[in-house]
């Protein structure tokens, strides 16, 4: 099974590496032409949703630092 790796940019997008399949709503892949690594965007700015297209620059901050999540509740 390979990796995908997903790696949360400060101030920027999520820079998404490997085996990766990225589909809309209703589960249509979206046709990344080969590529292994994308970008998508989490500042809402971009012209090219779900891509980045940089307009984060400047007017998103976030500094993205790991942290751990409280344990999964149980059902
Ligand atoms: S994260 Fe780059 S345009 Fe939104």
């Amino acid at each position: 099974m390979s990796t995908t790796k997903i790696t949360v940019n400060t101030n920027g997008s999520l820079k998404i590496e490997g085996e990766i399949e990225l589909v809309d709503k209703k589960g249509t892949p979206y046709n990344l032409g080969g590529r292994e690594v994308i970008s998508v965007c989490r500042c809402g700015l971009s012209k090219n949703k779900p891509f980045c297209d940089g307009s984060h620059k400047g007017h998103f901050e976030h500094d993205a630092i790991a942290f751990d999540l409280p344990p999964k509740k149980q059902a």
